[in-house]
């Protein structure tokens, strides 16, 4: 059963929430250390293996006794009916009622399945063969440009989710990328940026990619106007959204048809995939581009065996559930409001921003399933940045500062485009920082400024290599994470409301409409005049 308005489960009525309330007083006094020289087969015992990927989380301030409540509060939550009901495509998003599906983007499933459930692996099939297909046209070069030339160059043109897992894959798969096919990407409707791309870039040698999941997003259709006209004025054409140069790739087939794009440039995606979510969909068409569709594939089986280990695996060793737990701990019992993310790879220097999406919309928010405001923190605020430039600029606060940030180190146990001594220097100085942020270092009383308290909470992700299928299970790894969190802190992780306000009032200034801005506080009010000074009326 899906938590529902009757449902009573409240995280903090469990016995676990109150053993861990308790445990938490005893935490705050212990150093993760001592938990080491308790055990010395902490390292082995508090890690977990799955589809290349490692997760040693021994580095935390979390004890047996810790770890056991933390995986009872699992238990004593919906946890696992939720997993369950995503699976099976129940409408966990409740407030707008819909499937949550992405899973079956890369779902292998055979086996007894229901009549929707066939019906939605037909369409994923077809939409799948219908993108591969299209891939290799314009791979071999027999998808041609209006002036019979080869594609060299792509802009994706999307916000958000429509923007940032395409974005943050091609970038970490460049050792995958086609040499041919340069793909670009623009999301802010701020006209520097694709202004200053399209002075670089020949239009009789680029496709425009269309992504956004209602195609109504505002700064999407803005920079679709832009790039259009480019194509339009410097093609000679007349109806450039008609052109071989142009794609949709879209929930809303409808907008897309209207606006002029042909059935055959539509690459369809559903409402049951949810925008952060939809890399794995039709918004991955860019990926597929870069990497090939075969490629594309591989990420999508990485992702599959994360599914299959969430779905299946105890949670005492399911990795998603533990990354969930242990966050959880921070935020909730020891008060850690933010949680970094600092790869050790130059080429994963997009995650950060892409998991701020993931993790902030999905679980920033502060009403609970049944309507109630929660009164235990949800969403942590996710950031970070690569090592080692990360340690050149905030490690300082890390090791020093007065905040707790559990960190979440990842790093490559092989890497092809970095010789053997570059390599050893990027992991040598992960492993090192890991373990100067636990043991500390120096003496309060003499020198106190050189003192290094340690006690610094890690996990460290080794992935065996950067490839489509490990950055799949990556990927997929922290979706499900947050999925748990959310689970256990009874909220709803798949709708996004906080976005609306702030599109619904810059919309209407858009609009020019000075009734608007009377509505709005002085201090807006000022800024506008400020702003735009010679207007009686908004532009
Ligand atoms: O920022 C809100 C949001 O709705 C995201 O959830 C979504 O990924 C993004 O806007 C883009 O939306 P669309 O794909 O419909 O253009």
């Amino acid at each position: 059963m899906v938590n529902t308005v009757n449902d009573p489960y409240h995280p903090y009525n469990t016995s676990s929430w109150q053993l861990l309330d308790e445990y938490a007083v005893q935490a705050r006094k212990t150093h993760i250390r001592d938990y080491f020289l308790a055990d010395e087969s902490r390292a082995q015992k508090y890690s977990v293996e799955v589809g290349g990927l490692f997760l040693d989380y021994s580095k935390n301030l979390i004890s047996d006794d810790i770890r056991a409540a933390l995986l009872n509060l699992a238990q004593q939550s919906p946890l696992r009916q939720r997993i369950d009901a995503m699976f099976t495509g129940e409408p966990i998003n409740t407030s707008e009622n819909r499937a949550v599906l992405h899973t079956a983007l890369r779902s292998s499933q055979a086996g007894p399945e229901s009549a929707s459930a066939l019906k939605r692996r037909d369409q994923v099939q077809v939409a799948f063969d219908k993108l591969a297909l299209f891939v290799e046209r314009v791979r071999s070069g027999e998808w041609r440009s209006l002036t019979g030339d080869r594609f060299t160059d792509i802009i994706n043109i999307g916000i958000g989710g429509s923007d940032l897992g395409p974005r943050m894959v091609c970038r970490a798969m460049e050792e995958y990328a086609s040499n041919e096919l340069k793909v670009h990407f623009i999301a802010n409707v701020d006209g520097a940026d694709i202004n200053c791309l399209l002075k670089q870039l020949n239009p009789a040698n680029t496709l425009v990619i269309i992504s956004s999941k209602t195609f109504t997003t505002q700064e999407t259709m803005m920079n679709a106007r832009v790039a259009l006209d480019w194509l339009g004025t410097s093609l000679g054409i007349d109806s450039p959204f008609a052109c071989n140069h142009v794609l949709a790739v879209t929930a809303n087939t409808e907008q897309a048809t209207k606006l002029g794009v042909s059935e055959e440039r539509i690459f369809e995606f559903w409402d049951w995939v949810g925008g952060r979510y939809s890399l794995w969909s039709s918004i991955g068409l860019s990926i597929a581009l870069t990497i090939g569709a075969e490629g594309f594939s591989e990420l999508l089986e990485g992702a599959r065996l994360m599914d299959e280990h969430f779905r299946s695996a105890p949670f005492a060793s399911n990795m998603p559930v533990i990354l969930g737990l242990v966050g959880l701990w921070y935020h909730n019992f020891l008060g850690s409001e933010t949680h970094a993310i600092i790869p050790y790879c130059e080429r994963l220097s997009l995650l950060p921003s892409f998991l701020q999406q993931l993790d902030m919309e999905s679980n920033g928010k502060r009403v609970t399933l049944d309507g109630q405001s929660v009164s235990y923190t949800t969403g942590p605020i996710i950031w970070g940045q690569t090592g080692t430039n990360g340690q050149h600029a905030f490690f300082q606060l890390l090791h020093q500062g007065t905040h707790l940030v559990p960190l979440d180190l990842i790093g490559l146990v092989r890497d092809r485009l970095s010789t053997a001594e570059q390599h050893r220097a990027l992991i040598g100085n992960m492993l090192g920082q890991s373990a100067a942020l636990l043991a500390g270092d120096g003496d309060p009383v003499e020198h106190p400024e050189q003192f290094y308290p340690g006690n610094r909470p890690s996990n460290t992700i080794l992935l065996d290599e950067l490839s489509p299928t490990s950055l799949g299970a990556l990927i997929a790894l922290y979706e499900h994470k947050v999925f748990v969190q959310g689970a256990l802190w009874n909220i709803n992780s798949f709708d996004q409301w906080g976005v609306e306000l702030g599109k619904r009032l810059a919309n209407s200034l858009l609009e020019g409409s000075t009734e608007g801005k009377e509505t709005l506080d002085p201090s807006s009010q000022a800024l506008i005049t400020r702003v735009w000074p010679q207007e009686t009326t908004l532009p």
